[in-house]
């Protein structure tokens, strides 16, 4: 692909936090951006050059992104197989559309994963509550069930204790069947790496990221994760086999779980810059979003490098009052908001980027402020 130089402009699918970053990103690299999303005013909307209003599965809506841009890209991976398929045929979509098939639906993406040579948690497919009994009984409690299409901020799965779950968690979610069952991993840490191949071929990963999640939503990342030089490793090794595997071009996340005895399973993948990937704003020498921007472009990528530790903690609709009213308790973190004016619980308004001192100081910091109690996270489940 032809390089996409600084004042053409930069097409993104959906029009949420992560476009928002992009576009930060590629406006102060000089570019302009058309975003194609269903309203008007969304936290891209809000701050690119052209609006697109359509909804995700128009193909109408995606020749006008086409017709105002000289490539697209995408901030999230639920656009309709349609759009993503028309986009391949007839503009600059350097990405395609086969890793988004993959990461759409869980139960590919455990196949593709599987026949990459990686690890996954045991899992089977589901389509009846007899089947999912039986899974169960097979695989072991506690299990989790998931819906295999549109889950995210762990919505759309359910954690089965014993056979007694089975009946509700199948009444909850047999609509959106077949669902997918997996043994419920005793991870002793949770982990992401994120990495980014240009259309050049280029390809460089970000340090290895720990995550914590609260109530299936992810809470803290911490960098440098707390793993020893050969987890490090692995984790990465695993990361850039899945991109060699997939022929990545553009950004990829890889969530994973890692056991005490130092195995890694691969949880799921996400075709794209990453909330575990937020800490690279302020604690790399280039972002995730500058970087993802780069790949596309086909430009040369920035260094990865962390140049200081960094705790990263989302900011839900739950925190943000006391965010607000709170910000001279981390006089020398980063604040990022997201535009979004409906602060519900639950729902991810923004993250802070602590950069300043030991990652044991940063963390007892976050933990000992009254913004994050755990007994105030309660919205999150809805
Ligand atoms: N098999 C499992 N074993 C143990 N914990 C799990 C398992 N599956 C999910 N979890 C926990 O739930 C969290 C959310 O799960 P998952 O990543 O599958 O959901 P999601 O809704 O796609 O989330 P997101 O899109 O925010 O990453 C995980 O990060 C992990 O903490
Ligand atoms: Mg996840």
């Amino acid at each position: 692909m032809t390089r996409i130089l600084p004042g053409k402009t930069i097409g993104i699918l959906g029009g949420g936090q992560l476009g928002r970053m992009m576009a930060l990103s590629a406006k102060a690299m000089g570019y302009r951006i058309a975003v194609l999303e269903p309203k008007a005013g969304s936290p891209l909307g809000q701050i690119a050059d052209t609006e697109v209003i359509a909804a995700y599965d128009d193909i109408d809506g995606a020749r006008r992104l086409a017709e105002a841009s000289d490539v697209i890209t995408y901030e999230f991976e639920n656009i309709g197989a349609n759009v993503a398929a028309w986009l391949e045929e007839n503009a600059p979509f350097p990405q395609g559309s086969r890793l988004l098939e993959i990461s759409q639906d869980r139960l590919r993406e455990k196949e593709a994963i599987t026949e990459a040579g990686i690890e996954v948690a045991p899992y089977a497919p589901v389509h009846s509550l007899d089947q999912l009994k039986a899974a169960a009984e097979r695989l072991g409690y506690p299990c989790i069930v998931k819906t295999t299409r549109g889950g995210y901020d762990g919505k759309g799965q359910m954690v089965l204790q014993g056979e007694q779950d089975a009946a509700e968690a199948w009444e909850k979610l047999a609509d959106s069947a077949p669902l997918v069952l997996e043994s419920k991993v005793a991870f002793s840490k949770e982990l992401s790496v994120i990495l980014t191949r240009s259309t050049q071929g280029e390809m460089r990963a970000f340090p290895v990221a720990e995550n914590v999640h609260r109530n299936g939503i992810l809470h803290e990342t911490i960098v440098p994760a707390r793993i020893t030089a050969d987890t490090e490793k692995k984790a990465v090794a695993i990361a850039s086999r899945l991109a060699e595997a997939f022929a990545l071009t553009g950004t990829l996340a890889v969530e994973m779980f890692l056991t005490e005895d130092g195995t890694i399973y691969v949880n799921e993948i996400a075709p794209r810059p990453h909330n575990s990937g937020h800490f690279t704003m302020n604690a790399c020498a280039t972002s995730q979003f500058e970087q993802h921007i780069r790949a596309v472009c086909g430009v040369p990528l920035g260094k990865t490098d962390l140049l200081k530790p960094c705790v990263m903690v989302n900011i839900l609709g739950e925190h943000l009052p006391r965010i607000l009213a709170g910000l001279d308790e981390f006089p020398e973190a980063h604040l990022h908001l997201y535009g979004k004016d409906a602060a519900k619980p639950g729902r991810k308004m923004g993250h802070l980027n602590v950069t300043s001192g030991r990652t044991d100081e940063m963390l007892e910091l976050i933990r000992s402020s009254s913004i994050w109690r755990e007994q105030q996270a309660m919205g999150a489940k809805q």
